[in-house]
């Protein structure tokens, strides 16, 4: 009987339920598994991550280093697309772990920025602390620091995660753009 048989593997039988129940769903955004910072306490589902001790440990070194800004890509030192656990530095600082996605941390907000395909895993992943750019040229993000960083203050990155092509369009920050150390 085909019962009897189940109930010889329960442990098959809990895989499959797990295997079903870890299936991802079809997303809704207005549904409850993407965060809602518009409200009072601010909506986080499950799979949000909380990066506030992250940020509060980065936030540190950049006031160590006179720097207004942070820019973490998501690459790494040999701008591959798919990275080894020890470099997804932009996922551990925002939570979101999507292959494409430029994180940009200030002392007062943090965005991210990255294209259609991963909306919606960035508002399931990320806490309120994040700000959701739906962009992904760099000239929005020059845009936002020419905006948000004050006049002299210095915008930091590590070298290693930035081609020359992705650092160019940088050179129109009037702000001094700085090399720096990595930062962690
Ligand atoms: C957040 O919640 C408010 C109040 O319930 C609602 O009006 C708004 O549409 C929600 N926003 C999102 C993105 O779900
Ligand atoms: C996030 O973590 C910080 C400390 O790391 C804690 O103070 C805060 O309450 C946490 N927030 C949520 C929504 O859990
Ligand atoms: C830190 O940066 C500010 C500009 O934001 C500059 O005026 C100041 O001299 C810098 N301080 C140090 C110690 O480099």
């Amino acid at each position: 009987m085909a019962w009897a048989r189940w109930g010889c593997c329960p442990w098959l039988v809990l895989l499959c339920a797990l295997g079903a129940w870890g299936h991802p769903k079809p997303v809704d955004l207005t549904g409850e598994d993407v965060r809602n910072c518009s409200i009072s306490p601010p909506y986080l589902p499950v799979t949000a991550v909380n990066t506030t001790a992250q940020l509060i440990a980065l936030r540190q070194q950049m006031h160590t280093q006179n720097l207004s800004a942070y820019i973490i890509p998501e690459t790494d030192a040999h701008m591959s697309e798919y990275i080894g656990n020890h470099d997804k530095r932009r996922a551990w600082i925002t939570g979101f772990t999507g292959s494409a996605g430029t994180a940009v941390v200030i002392m007062g907000k943090a965005g991210l920025w990255t294209d259609s395909r991963y909306w919606t895993q960035a508002e399931r992943q990320m806490d309120c602390n994040w700000e959701l750019h739906k962009e992904v040229d760099i000239a929005s993000i020059v845009t936002w620091l020419l905006t948000e960083v004050p006049a002299g203050g210095s915008v930091g990155f590590d070298p290693f995660l930035f081609s020359i092509g992705m650092f160019f369009p940088f050179l129109h920050l009037s702000t001094p753009t700085r090399v720096t150390q990595p930062l962690w």
